[in-house]
C-alpha cells in the first residue's frame, strides 16, 4: 500500500486550520497512520528541502518552515501520493483551483499551507526524515 508524507506549515498551524486540513484528506477516503506537531529544526527542513537547495527561495523556505510548528503526518491509500496532491493543489497560489487546500485558502505562494511528496522516493525519504518506524500505525479501518 501506498504512503506519502504531509505537512501543514507553519501558517496552516498559525492559522487554525489543521483539523480542516486533515478533513479534506479523511473525506477522501485516505487513512492517517501518523501524526504529530513539531518544531523542526534548520537541518532537518534542510532535509527536507535538499532539492530545492540553490534556489533563490531555499532560504526564506527555510526560515519560514522552522518558524512555529508543523503537524507532520503520513497517510496511506492506493495511489495516495496523486490523490493527496489533487486534494492539496498547485504549488502557486495563482494556479491552485477552488475546492483545493490552496485554491480554497492559501493567498501566497511561499505560505501555502501543505507539503505533500511528489514521489514515492520522495514520501519514503520525508518519512524517515520525520517519524521512527514505531510512530506509524498498521491498523484496519472497520467503520
Ligand atoms: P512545497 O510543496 O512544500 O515545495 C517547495 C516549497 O517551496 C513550496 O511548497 C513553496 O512553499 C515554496 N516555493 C515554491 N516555489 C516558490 C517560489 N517561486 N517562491 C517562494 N517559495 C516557493
Amino acid at each position: 500500500m501506498e504512503r506519502t508524507f504531509l505537512m501543514v506549515k507553519p501558517d496552516g498551524v498559525q492559522r487554525g486550520l489543521v483539523g480542516r486540513i486533515i478533513s479534506r484528506f479523511e473525506d477522501k477516503g485516505l487513512k492517517l497512520i501518523a501524526g504529530k506537531l513539531v518544531q523542526i529544526t534548520e537541518e532537518q527542513a534542510k532535509r527536507h528541502y535538499a532539492e530545492h537547495e540553490g534556489k533563490p527561495f531555499f532560504e526564506s523556505l527555510v526560515r519560514f518552515i522552522t518558524s512555529g510548528p508543523v503537524f507532520a503526518m503520513v497517510w496511506q491509500g492506493d495511489d495516495v501520493i496523486t490523490l493527496s496532491r489533487m486534494v492539496i493543489g498547485k504549488t502557486q497560489v495563482t494556479e491552485a483551483l477552488p475546492g483545493t487546500i490552496r485554491g480554497d485558502f492559501a493567498a501566497h505562494t511561499p505560505f501555502n499551507l501543505i507539503h505533500g511528496s511528489d514521489s514515492l522516493e520522495s514520501a519514503e525519504r520525508e518519512i524517515a526524515n520525520f517519524f521512527e518506524p514505531h510512530e506509524i500505525l498498521n491498523y484496519s479501518r472497520s467503520i
